[in-house]
């Protein structure tokens, strides 16, 4: 990939993946990006999206536009889960393997792995087993995705890669009170118990499981360098193997932020899977070794832009209330 001159597209480049990507792929030198938002470019419209690559014709393209969710919205609303994430996956594939871009990497997640399976999950773990259920139609969307670029590369060379990265977290993350995954619900709730001055902070289930968790400038370099130096069918997970327990990792955001009450363990709603975490054997064969952000580090930068965040939006609707989210 040569970054004076290819045409780079990052798809979803105003989400959390998309925009790490951009972010190295710009410190990197890279000069040709192309970037539309959704309200620019419904990838969702098969007839806009052909159109799109026919006028660019980009020669890289990052897939990383897809429509994500934590577990209520998964289970609110898994028609557009399903619906849109095969759409727009089936339209960005096949309109770039028809105009001729030389190469497209694909995000799966990790959960498109059975519920059950051994860890840590290698990637032949792939439909050995029952999915999770509050989460299926966007993992079964997903695992058509990664088929699909397996088959345009059987049936017609087209050089598609498919990575599954872990549970990711970072600046851009979303911080929704419903919507969002752990790490920025965590930050979110910590950092409104530390305005409020509350007494404890109530998490639910035993804080044993174990979760790994990937800083997501990580993965953009990650990714950029499978973009450059990979090219098969197999696909590849992309994790940190840095694996801790949600008691940990309450700790450490309650640290972050700075929030001074009790952490509780409500051990009467349910835990989830006990453990799950990516073999990434293959990644670091492909790569060698690599440095990881250490999860303080990463969560104080994700703190950082959470508070930008919140305090943009606080000026922009309640210019009073934002002095008090500054303390
Ligand atoms: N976050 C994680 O922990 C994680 C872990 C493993 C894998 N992944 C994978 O990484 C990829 C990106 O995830 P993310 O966390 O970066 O998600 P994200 O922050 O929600 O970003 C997704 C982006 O896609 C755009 N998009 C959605 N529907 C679109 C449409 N119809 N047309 C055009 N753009 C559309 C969104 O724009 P709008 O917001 O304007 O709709 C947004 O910018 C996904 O494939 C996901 O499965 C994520």
């Amino acid at each position: 990939m040569d970054l004076q001159q290819s045409r780079i597209y990052v798809a979803g480049h105003r989400g959390l993946v998309g925009g790490a990507i951009v972010r190295h792929l710009t410190s990197l030198g890279a000069r040709n990006l192309i970037l539309r938002s959704h309200r620019e470019l419904d990838l969702s419209n098969q007839a806009a999206v052909d159109e799109f690559f026919a006028a660019k014709r980009p020669d890289y393209v990052f897939l990383a536009a897809a429509k994500v969710g934590g577990i209520h919205a998964n289970s609110t609303y898994p028609a557009e889960f399903i619906r849109d994430n095969l759409a727009i996956q089936t339209n960005v594939i096949h309109s770039a393997w028809k105009h001729r871009a030389k190469k497209l990497l694909f995000l799966g997640s990790s959960c498109i792995y059975p519920r059950d399976c051994p860890q840590p999950i290698k990637e032949e773990y792939l439909l050995t087993g029952p999915l999770e259920s509050t989460n299926e139609p966007y993992a079964i969307a997903k695992i058509a995705g990664l088929r699909m670029c397996q088959a345009y590369r059987r049936e017609h060379g087209f050089d598609a890669i498919v990575t599954m990265p872990t549970n990711l977290y970072g600046p851009g993350d979303n911080y929704h009170p419903e919507n969002a995954h752990v790490i920025p619900a965590l930050i979110r709730r910590f950092h409104e118990s530390k305005l409020s001055n509350a007494s404890d902070i109530n998490i639910w289930g035993s804080g044993k499981p174990l979760r790994e968790f990937l800083y997501v400038d990580d993965l953009a370099r990650a990714l950029v360098l499978l973009m450059e130096h990979y090219s098969g069918e197999e696909m590849v997970n992309v994790g940190s193997g840095i694996e801790v327990s949600i008691a940990t990792l309450a700790h450490a955001i309650s640290n972050v932020v700075g929030y001074e009450g009790k952490i509780m363990f409500d051990h009467s709603k349910p835990d989830g899977t006990p453990r799950k975490l990516l073999d990434c054997s293959r990644m670091r064969a492909l790569l060698g070794p690599t440095v990881m952000t250490a999860l303080e580090d990463g969560l104080t930068k994700t703190y950082v832009d959470f508070r930008d965040n919140v305090l943009n939006a606080q000026r922009d609707m309640h210019p009073d209330l934002a002095q008090d989210a500054e303390k």
